[in-house]
């Protein structure tokens, strides 16, 4: 990929480079053609591969290299450095290959090879034929994709109550909501995409019953599908606050493109925004309605937002942000009612709020599970291949509570989601495997990038080396004594070795 701005950095690989140029542990970055391309030297030989990961574009020579993949510094995908496959979300499309030539100690790299050969899998006696997958965000989509990915021959159904298909929904509260990334690049792909790929995609098709028993599920116009096996991926909704005022139409949530739609039209018209919550969507909206001009201001109970998730200090750091950019914080407040464009918080105080986004953290959606008898505790329980307590169910992502640590975890994550989904598809073609990913997110506000990994529950010791001030630190989180989660800004790479050494753990 050329960045057009000027030549490529690296060597001209098609020239040739010494063998002993590529170093032992890492990657050669150079360039064929207009092409940016990474040479490594693994146990079996040189290989070439695209230098951009095919998610963001991240350059993949700042990753990390290990076991034959390379691990994006942005978002953490996966690649296969032998073949190119894109093997863990966030990213699907493979890397390009080149043919690599060794010729007296140096390596030249001249010609494009085409993509890899459809996969294909053989099906034995008693493995499903019918998926059925209820939900089309992070989780389904990677699900059916992974199906397709590996071979599978059978039907994939995607039912999703979505009236689009499925989107960069990480994007909403960002470039999106700032009004910097056009709506054509927040689909995952096209719909004829999906019509290629063989999954059968249903949009604005609410799944209103679940019968276990049948193997069926009843859409709410009465539409039935039959399954083998079905994958619950159905996420969370944002929670209501059912405060007076609170069912007018400058109200908002923000979970769905129409959402965050709703959102950009209203406030074309607004000169004021409030937020109730200061999470991180809510924190990321409020940068993305800054950058429009609106006037923000953020009401939340806690005296220092975020301070539970990532600890005091980094909390005051990610408000001092936010103020430095104009955002008014009323902290340790509640709203009681929305009067008009005056949101009245409870201490008499009034707000002005053209809109109102509420941002009050999520709620699982288990009603099919729970109705279906599923075994649910604030999310559907699975057990470590995230088969639910009815074999042949499966469920992932924000709506999974999964065997972590000796209790469950439900992880509310990108990432995460869509690796559960790729580790259901997994099991369903036989593979038994346990999901063990260390959770990864990211946030961007304003400039700034924070990349957290791990599990930040429950943590009781934080460390910060570097300077939050600096944009450049990494805040260990630990649970007696316990590497449990981390947090890094301008450190990309030590971000993914700390990864690794919890995923070690
Ligand atoms: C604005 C925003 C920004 C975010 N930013 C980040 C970020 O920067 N980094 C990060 O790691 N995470 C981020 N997240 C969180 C992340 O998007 C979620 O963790 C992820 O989408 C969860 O994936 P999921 O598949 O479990 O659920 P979802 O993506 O929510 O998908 C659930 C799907 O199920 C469908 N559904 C629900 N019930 C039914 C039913 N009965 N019948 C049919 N379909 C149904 C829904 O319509 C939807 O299609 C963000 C979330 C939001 C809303
Ligand atoms: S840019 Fe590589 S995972 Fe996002």
């Amino acid at each position: 990929m050329s960045d057009g701005n000027g030549p490529l950095p690296g060597p001209d690989l098609a020239r040739g480079v010494p063998l002993a140029s590529i170093p032992d542990d890492g990657v050669l970055a150079g360039r064929v053609g207009d092409d940016a391309v990474l040479l490594v030297r693994l146990d079996d030989g040189v290989h070439a591969v695209g230098a951009h990961c095919t998610h963001y574009g991240a350059p993949l020579a700042e990753g990390r290299i290990a076991d034959g993949s390379v691990h994006c510094p942005w978002h953490h995908a996966c690649f296969d450095l032998r073949t190119g496959a894109a093997d863990c979300a966030p990213a699907f499309a493979p890397l390009g290959r080149w043919r690599t030539e060794v010729v007296d100690g140096s390596v030249f790299v001249r010609e494009r090879l085409p993509g890899p050969p459809a996969a294909t899998v053989h099906h034995g006696a008693g493995k499903p034929r019918r998926v059925v997958i209820v939900g089309g965000g992070a989780a389904g989509h990677a699900a059916a994709r992974r199906l397709r990915d590996r071979g599978f021959d059978g039907s994939v159904t995607m039912l999703s109550a979505d009236a689009d298909v499925p989107v960069d929904r990480p994007n909403l509260s960002k470039d999106f909501l700032a009004g910097t990334a056009p709506p054509e690049w927040l689909p995952l792909q096209d719909a004829a995409a999906y019509v290629d790929q063989g999954i059968d995609l249903r949009l604005d098709c609410e799944v209103a019953a679940l019968d276990p028993q049948a193997r069926r599920v009843t859409t709410a116009t009465g539409e039935r599908f039959d399954y083998d096996v079905l994958l619950l991926a159905t996420g969370a909704e944002p929670r209501r606050l059912g405060l007076p005022g609170f069912d007018l139409a400058h109200v908002f949530s923000l979970r769905t493109l129409a959402d965050a739609q709703r959102i950009v039209a209203a406030a074309a018209g607004a000169r004021s925004v409030a937020f109730v919550g200061a999470g991180f969507i809510g924190l990321e909206a409020a940068a993305a309605l800054r950058s429009r001009g609106l006037a923000v201001s953020i009401v939340a109970p806690e005296a220092v937002p975020m301070a539970r998730i990532l600890g005091e200090q980094l909390g005051e750091f990610l408000a001092g942000l936010h103020r430095d950019h104009g955002v008014a914080f009323h902290l340790g407040r509640k709203p009681v009612r929305l009067d008009g464009h005056a949101l009245v918080l409870d201490d008499g105080s009034r707000v002005a709020a053209d809109l109102v986004i509420v941002g009050a953290g999520v709620v699982p959606r288990t009603q099919l599970a729970e109705a279906a008898g599923m075994a649910v505790d604030n999310g559907i329980l699975v057990d470590a291949t995230l088969q639910t307590s009815i074999p042949g169910l499966y469920a992932a992502g924000d709506v999974a509570r999964y065997p972590h640590g000796g209790a469950h975890a439900r992880v509310e994550h990108w990432v995460h989601a869509q690796r559960q989904g790729q580790c259901v598809a997994d099991n369903l073609l036989g593979d038994a495997r346990e999901f063990t990913d260390v959770p990864f997110f990211w946030t961007h506000q304003y400039d700034l990038e924070l990349r957290v990994t791990g599990h930040l529950a429950g943590w009781d010791e934080l460390r910060i080396e570097g300077s939050p001030e600096a944009r450049d630190f990494t805040a260990r989180y630990y649970r007696w004594g316990t590497l449990v989660a981390a947090a890094t800004v301008g450190r990309d790479r030590a971000n993914l070795e700390l990864e690794a050494e919890l995923a070690a753990a």
